[in-house]
């Protein structure tokens, strides 16, 4: 849940596009202040890597950095984590417990998904960010002060949050003080050669095989691609690229399904072509390359990446930039992986096994709570090629 840092940290972000150039500039002043730092962008564009630039050029350096994740942790859970609790609190508190602010003294705090917190809870932390004060959850009054530097990311709009009340504006204006905007992997599309280059060498060390040479047209396709799941998604396929083929040159047709599905569109020719219509998911025809490519790309990068539904999917669909449609067709995807069972479906993708309620009484809230009958009997052509599947248990 929480993690304290110790690893040694990236050194610099990967990458030669003016964004990346302009953001090592950025980084380098913010860590030479220790003004509060909000980190926005899309999943797995590297909002975690720049918090821990910041810190780990900053004076800061030497004290701990303590990185938490709001999705997903109910009130209570999240306020204990953050400010400690007292012995009696609550069932099972049986000791007093410090939380992560007390344990960064002079460091840094990185709450990531900071959109994902409730109003409550955003009140909370606001008092603090104006008391400096730790109350800890159960005590009567504030404990300790502590001098921590908080940085803040969100793959949320905030701006259209607080339009719709979801996201208190007083709290956006404390945490807003220094501004990253990390722009998606396609929109910086000179980096994605880098990047690949980068995680080969690194793959082919880590897994003891020869460096890969990546030819031109399987490089145009990666760069063709949309990369919904950013850098976290490019150091992925790089990965399973390089197990693959073991150090023989990569081709188009060596690429991931979901790469050459969009490469179809772009690259004429027989090997793209033929490689799309046996790498495609044996789901019904009409799905494949229409109108669900979002759908599909985001179950992609739950069940491949790790990636949370609730930072995923929950938070474009609660701004309304994800549809019903949508949502209902990725629901459809993992009880199709899970022969109906919701249960393995909140594993799937990626969620705690306490979500299973709040899971189910959200879909049902947004009708979008397919009946798991259907699931259960198993077209054979499901059991034999569903690409989610096969890659899954891969
Ligand atoms: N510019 C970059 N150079 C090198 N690696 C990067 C870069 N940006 C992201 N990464 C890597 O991509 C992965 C996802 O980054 P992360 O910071 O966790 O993304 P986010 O927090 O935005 O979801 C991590 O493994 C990170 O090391
Ligand atoms: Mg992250």
């Amino acid at each position: 849940m929480a993690i304290v840092t110790t690893r040694q940290p990236e050194v610099r972000l990967i990458g030669r596009s003016p964004a990346i150039v302009a953001l090592e500039a950025e980084i380098d002043s913010a860590s030479r202040s220790d003004a509060k730092v909000l980190i926005t962008g899309e999943t797995g564009v590297g909002k975690e890597v720049v918090s821990r630039l910041i810190h780990h050029r900053s004076a800061r350096a030497a004290a701990g950095l303590v990185t938490l994740n709001c999705a997903g942790l109910p009130d209570s859970l999240l306020e204990s984590e953050l400010f400690g609790h007292v012995r009696g609190s609550f069932t099972g508190a049986y000791r007093d417990k410090p939380g992560l602010l007390e344990m960064a003294p002079n460091g840094t705090v990185f709450l990531d998904e900071v959109g994902e917190m409730s109003t409550r809870m955003q009140v909370v932390l606001l008092r603090f960010l104006e008391s400096g004060e730790i109350q800890r959850v159960g005590a009567d009054r504030s404990h300790t002060r502590v001098n921590v530097r908080l940085i803040t990311a969100t793959n949320r709009d905030l701006q259209a949050q607080i339009n719709a009340g979801a996201f208190r504006e007083d709290l956006y204006f404390r945490l807003n003080v220094i501004r990253f905007a990390i722009p998606p992997l396609r929109e910086r599309v000179e980096d994605v050669p880098l990047l690949v280059d980068h995680y080969v060498n690194a793959f082919s060390q880590t897994h003891k095989v020869p460096p890969t040479e990546i030819t031109a047209e399987a490089l145009d396709a990666l760069m063709a691609y949309r990369w919904p799941g950013n850098i976290r998604e490019l150091k992925n396929v790089v990965e399973r690229i390089v197990l693959k083929t073991c150090g023989r040159p990569v081709h188009v047709a060596d690429l991931p399904p979901e790469i050459l599905r969009a490469a179809g569109t772009v690259i004429a020719g027989g090997a793209s072509a033929s490689a799309t219509a046996a790498g495609a998911p044996a789901g019904d025809g009409a799905d494949a390359g229409s109108g669900f490519a979002r759908a599909d790309e985001l179950a992609a990068v739950m069940i491949k990446q790790g990636e949370s539904f609730w930072s995923v999917v929950y938070p474009i669909f609660m701004s309304r930039d994800l549809t019903r449609t949508d949502l209902r067709r990725i629901v459809q995807i993992g009880l199709e992986t899970t022969n109906g069972n919701y249960r393995l479906l909140v594993e799937l993708f990626n969620m705690s096994t306490q979500d299973y309620k709040r899971f189910l009484s959200f879909l049902r809230k947004h009708d979008c709570h397919l009946p798991f009958q259907r699931f259960r009997a198993v077209p054979a052509r499901l059991q034999a090629g569903s690409a989610v599947k096969t890659n899954q248990s891969a």
